[in-house]
């Protein structure tokens, strides 16, 4: 059996999965039901100055049959009492000494994160996070992301902090920038314990067409908001990347930013984390989603022989390279597998005017097929493709060639002029801009189709759709 418990920077757990700083983790009520469910940590409401929030504050979007892919707020810090909380976390910590009790923080004066850390810290919390993403409300104030921005001014908080810190520091990070490692070091230069990220990202969800106002509406007007969600991982991902392979950073990190099930989780950890924050899957599905991701990972762990989480962590970052540093000899090409095509011709369109033109219909089925001297392997059609595995991408190169855009520029073999026929794409065949005159109509008539392949060919192909 796996060991799924982590010490992330000091900070002990039962699990990797810790709930975010936001609404599921409001109250002690909230928490202690958590921990119940299973989950090994919680990070706090962001406490501060209690604030008053707006009525509606969230917004979604909804993709097809799927709700809330993405989902947005316009919600502040905790708007209850300091003295609350300090209470609910220490009740809670009294019946789950073991778990994670991490006090989410955002003040603004020296005075002022010295006195709540102390206050955090006597409460009985494991740790301390410093919310400097907030994009929204706080940030005008001076504090959220308009800290995360400014990474000096980062850096002189996390030292105010660090001057009476007892308990583990984690920085909270704003992806509201275009360079995520540079609050990143800027928050080891100050001293922090760990970093955690991402914070919500800017956004508008939608804009009421008859309203003629931006989602959540109060009162018939709208503001920015932070965005959240399945939609973020990606986003995400990409930043704990650069931080987890950015020699200056060197700190543990939590990954925050859409994941819902062990997979997401994974995902995060093989890319360097090594705790993971959930906020709007437990907020869209409760607390007993923990379940499956405990399971799923033990499961996983135990299927590729890792004993701990730290055998996984950052697992995938050796092979995140530079795209200067991918081989550019490596060839793959699409393959229907007739026996699972449902016809639908998806690929066929998607190629034809997303692509390369490297897929005909032919007479007599409506089972495309690929004209792989037109293949270029981008994927499209393998990702169009509504049936799993119809579609397979094949090696086609001889598998012994490596040579890399960075070679060929030490080699000096790149395109260096406008008309340079060492360009990527200069035996590729294109159809001459006229065949795309009536294509539609032609589509239709047999013995137009294959009007694809170079050479041309075969007349037993046709468009026919
Ligand atoms: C309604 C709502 C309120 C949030 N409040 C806070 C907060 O008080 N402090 C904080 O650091 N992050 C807050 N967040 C951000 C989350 O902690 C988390 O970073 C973000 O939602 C990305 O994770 P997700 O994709 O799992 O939702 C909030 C998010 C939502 C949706
Ligand atoms: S998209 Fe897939 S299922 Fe549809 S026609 Fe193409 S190969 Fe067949
Ligand atoms: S991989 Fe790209 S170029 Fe090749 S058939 Fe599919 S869509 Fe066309």
């Amino acid at each position: 059996m796996p060991d799924l418990s982590i010490n992330f920077a000091g900070i002990k757990s039962p699990n990797p999965f810790w709930l975010a700083s936001a609404p599921p983790t409001n109250s002690g009520y909230q928490v202690m039901k958590a921990f119940d469910a299973g989950w090994g940590g919680a990070v706090w409401k962001t406490l501060g100055v209690p604030v008053v929030n707006v009525s509606s504050r969230y917004g979604s979007v909804n993709y097809r049959d799927k709700r809330m892919i993405g989902f947005n707020n316009i919600e502040l810090i905790s708007d209850r009492p300091l003295a609350d909380n300090l209470r609910e976390i220490e009740e809670v910590k009294k019946y789950f000494p073991n778990h994670a009790v991490i006090a989410s923080l955002m003040v603004q004066s020296r005075a002022e994160w010295h006195q709540i850390v102390r206050d955090v810290t006597n409460a009985g919390s494991d740790g301390i996070e410093l919310n400097f993403g907030c994009p929204h409300g706080m940030c005008e104030r001076g504090m959220g992301s308009a800290v995360g921005q400014e990474p000096e001014v980062l850096r002189t908080i996390v030292e105010w902090v660090m001057e009476v810190a007892q308990i583990p520091v984690i920085v909270k990070l704003t992806p509201n920038i275009s360079d995520i490692t540079e609050p990143a070091r800027a928050a080891r230069l100050g001293g922090a314990d760990a970093i955690s990220l991402i914070n919500t990202i800017q956004s508008i969800v939608g804009v009421d067409l008859d309203k003629f106002a931006p989602y959540p509406i109060v009162d018939g007007k709208g503001t920015n908001g932070g965005y959240c969600g399945p939609a973020v991982k990606p986003i995400a991902l990409n930043m704990i990347k650069n931080c987890a392979q950015d020699p200056e950073v060197r700190l543990p990190i939590s990954g925050i930013g859409g994941i819902e099930n062990w997979r997401d989780a994974v995902e995060h950890i093989l890319l360097g984390a090594s705790s993971v924050q959930v906020c709007t899957a437990a907020m869209h599905f409760g607390f007993g989603i923990i379940r499956e991701m405990t399971a799923g990972l033990e499961q996983y762990m135990t299927e590729k022989g890792f004993h701990t989480i730290y055998d996984m962590v950052g697992k995938a970052l050796p092979n995140v390279l530079h795209w200067e540093e991918l081989n550019l000899k490596y060839k793959v090409t699409a393959n229907i597998h007739e026996d699972k095509c449902i016809g639908c011709q998806l690929c066929y369109t998607a190629c034809e005017d997303g692509a390369h033109q490297a897929i005909a219909l032919r007479e007599g089925t409506r089972v495309p097929e690929i004209i792989e001297e037109n293949c270029v392997g981008c994927n499209l059609c393998s990702l169009v493709c509504p049936v799993e595995n119809c579609i397979t991408m094949e090696r086609t190169d001889s598998g012994t060639e490596h040579l890399t855009w960075k070679e060929r520029t030490e080699a000096e073999t790149i395109p260096t002029t406008f008309n340079d026929d060492r360009a990527g794409g200069l035996h590729h065949w294109v159809p001459e801009p006229t065949a795309a005159l009536g294509k539609e109509k032609h589509k239709t008539l047999p013995g137009k189709a294959r009007q694809l392949g170079n050479p041309a060919p075969a007349t037993d192909v046709v468009n026919e759709s």
